[in-house]
């Protein structure tokens, strides 16, 4: 069966394989695309949304421009992994394809009354503002979202932004906050995942061997793979945001466990911490389908397939 979905992303070369695994994958119906300030400004990431949907020629796919900054707090953007434009790497020509006049936050939850309830799981990639705000603005909504699958927070790999948090989780965690409390079913692809879906030089090979859009991954994940091989020594970039998308598509690729995960709010030591009961050791009740740990060469190649598609 055909799954619904809305990408809520922010561009950012990671994000933007991730949009091209989606628009390959006839699994999945994309009914819009909603960009948040993150990675890079909302300029740019809803820019970024077009060019990416441009490269994959599906101009149809419509586009929102959400939030520009966090619910409570100074915009924290990553240029220092991402490049200044988010998509550094390769040359892509400017969008021409226009963005929709209405704010994501409208489309979301306009979106989110009007399908049946039930049939729209939500693909946030970024920081949760645009979806925070959504539940906020219409607390109904909560109860007619299928799922909700999202890339952010760790346990044992705590953070990459502060050595708390993870980027997505720390730029808006009050919107986190809202996100993992509402009772939405929730699947979270932390860094305990994404650190072990790393490119290699093999696999950048076979993305090049793939055609002209694996070319383009390849000069992405070339370019924002040196921020990781730097910090982490690792001998890739992680494609963290293909996860989401993965995991939809083949979920037995990952494994995981069902536990209760809170977001830290208060403490600027520890802002955006995923605080992840893995070991069950309090009472209170899973929250989320918390995945640690992906088949690394199984993901590779499923992605690798279907951007040949494209
Ligand atoms: O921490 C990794 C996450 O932050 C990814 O979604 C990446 O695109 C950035 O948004
Ligand atoms: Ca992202």
């Amino acid at each position: 069966m055909v799954q619904n979905i809305i990408i809520d992303t922010d561009p950012g070369q990671d994000d933007a394989v991730a949009i091209l695994l989606a628009l390959a994958s006839p699994e999945l119906n994309v009914l819009g695309i909603t960009a948040v300030a993150g990675n890079v400004p909302l300029d740019l990431t809803s820019k970024n949304a077009r060019i990416v949907c441009e490269l994959a020629g599906r101009t149809d796919i419509p586009v929102y421009a959400g939030c520009d900054r966090p619910m409570a707090r100074d915009l924290v953007t990553a240029e220092h992994v991402h490049g200044k434009t988010g998509l550094d790497g390769a040359e892509l020509p400017d969008p021409t394809m226009r963005l929709q006049d209405a704010h994501a936050v409208d489309f979301l939850i306009e979106t989110l009354r009007t399908e049946p309830p039930g049939s729209v799981t939500l693909c946030p990639l970024g920081p949760l503002t645009n979806i925070g705000t959504a539940l906020r603005r219409a607390p109904d909504i909560a109860d007619r979202i299928a799922r909700i699958v999202l890339m952010g927070g760790g346990y044992f790999e705590v953070g990459n932004i502060t050595p708390a948090a993870e980027f997505n989780i720390f730029v808006d965690p009050e919107a986190a906050q809202l996100v993992f409390r509402a009772g939405v079913p929730l699947t979270v692809l932390p860094l305990d995942c994404t650190h072990k879906a790393l490119t290699t030089r093999a696999r950048n090979d076979a993305f090049r061997a793939a055609g002209r859009i694996g070319e383009v991954v390849a000069g992405w994940t070339g370019f924002f793979e040196r921020f990781d091989m730097e910090k982490y020594g690792s001998e890739g970039a992680p494609l963290h945001d293909p996860c989401v998308i993965s995991w939809l598509l083949a979920p037995d690729l990952f494994q995981g466990r069902e536990i209760n995960v809170e977001i830290e709010v208060e403490s600027p030591l520890t802002r955006g911490m995923s605080v992840a009961d893995w070991w069950r050791v309090t009472d209170r009740a899973p929250n989320a389908l918390f995945i640690g740990h992906v088949d690394a060469e199984g993901f590779f190649q499923m992605l690798t397939e279907r951007l040949g598609r494209l």
